[in-house]
């Protein structure tokens, strides 16, 4: 499978499995789906409350540890530096794992809560118990701040992308700054009937013998956002990793960046009131 190379040299599937919402027996039955399926990526967090689950399927997977790719992520509650540590160490046993692969702030908080938050993701990283670390719902001037202030440069930036929300001009901050963008909600995730029913991915989903959502996904891939589709869905699961065997031309790409509306489905960044 494809892997992005991080600003650290590690690397990071391009696709992984979404668990957002995934309840315990749900999540648990999806990871071990996925990784039958080929999927050495798993994307959860402390507030989706199935980490015990998530690291259970990994490990009944039998699949070696340094294959799969797992990213969790702090919750909003716990920032500052030693609440990060306290919950950092909390997620690790949850999970049952040693270390993480990529360790995520959430959401933005705060000018000064961000860079507490950081020196303790700092840490961890130089501890050497998560591989990568990044942020998630931060924006330009999230990231130049946080840049200003870090010893170390994130490496990630998980943000809501999809075919109505497309972050060319994020994406284009990132990549000056070697900082990967990772899609979150690339399904559209509970406006997911507006893709279903797009004319133009219809149109194209046709012209490939694919579906809508494997082309929604192969066009991050295409653009090079890792990219995280969450199915409890056995048979949506294995759909959405069977994206390997064909191309996008510029004609699809160029249609589907006609089809950006600036939409955004979860909350603004500077305005999180959780
Ligand atoms: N950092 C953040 O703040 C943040 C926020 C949101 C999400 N995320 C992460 O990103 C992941 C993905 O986002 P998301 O879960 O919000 O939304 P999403 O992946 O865009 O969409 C998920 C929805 O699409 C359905 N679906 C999946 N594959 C399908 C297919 N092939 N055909 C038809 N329907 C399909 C799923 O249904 P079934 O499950 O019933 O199959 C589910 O209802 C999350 O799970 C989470 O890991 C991060």
């Amino acid at each position: 499978m494809k892997k992005q190379k991080l600003n650290n040299d590690v690397l990071m599937p391009i696709i992984g499995l979404g668990t957002f919402r995934s309840k315990e027996e749900d999540a648990y039955n999806a990871v071990l789906t996925a990784l039958k399926a080929g999927y050495r990526h798993i994307d959860t967090a402390a507030i989706y409350g199935n980490e015990e689950a998530v690291g259970k399927a990994i490990k009944d997977s039998g699949i070696k540890r340094k294959d799969i790719f797992v990213t969790t992520k702090l919750w909003n509650t716990e920032q500052g530096y030693q609440t990060t540590i306290k919950a950092f160490n909390e997620s690790l046993q949850k999970l049952g794992l040693d270390y993480v692969d990529l360790y995520l702030i959430h959401w933005f908080k705060g000018y000064e809560n961000s860079i507490d938050t950081w020196k303790a993701f700092e840490t961890l990283y130089d501890m050497g118990k998560v591989k990568a670390i990044g942020v998630s719902n931060y924006n330009v001037h999230h990231l130049e701040h946080l840049i200003a202030n870090a010893k170390i440069k994130p490496m990630v930036n998980q943000v809501e992308t999809h075919i109505h929300l497309q972050n060319e001009f994020l994406q284009d901050f990132c990549k000056k700054h070697s900082i990967q963008l990772e899609a979150y909600a690339p399904l559209m995730s509970h406006h997911i009937e507006e893709l279903l029913s797009n004319e133009t991915m219809k149109e194209i989903a046709k012209k490939h013998n694919k579906s809508i959502a494997q082309i929604a996904i192969k066009w991050l891939t295409e653009r090079e956002i890792v990219v995280i589709p969450k199915s409890v869905t056995p048979k949506r699961i294995k759909e959405n990793f069977d994206i390997f065997d064909f191309s996008l031309d510029d004609e699809d790409m160029k249609k589907i960046k006609g089809l950006n509306r600036g939409n955004k489905y979860f909350t603004e960044f500077d305005n999180v009131p959780f």
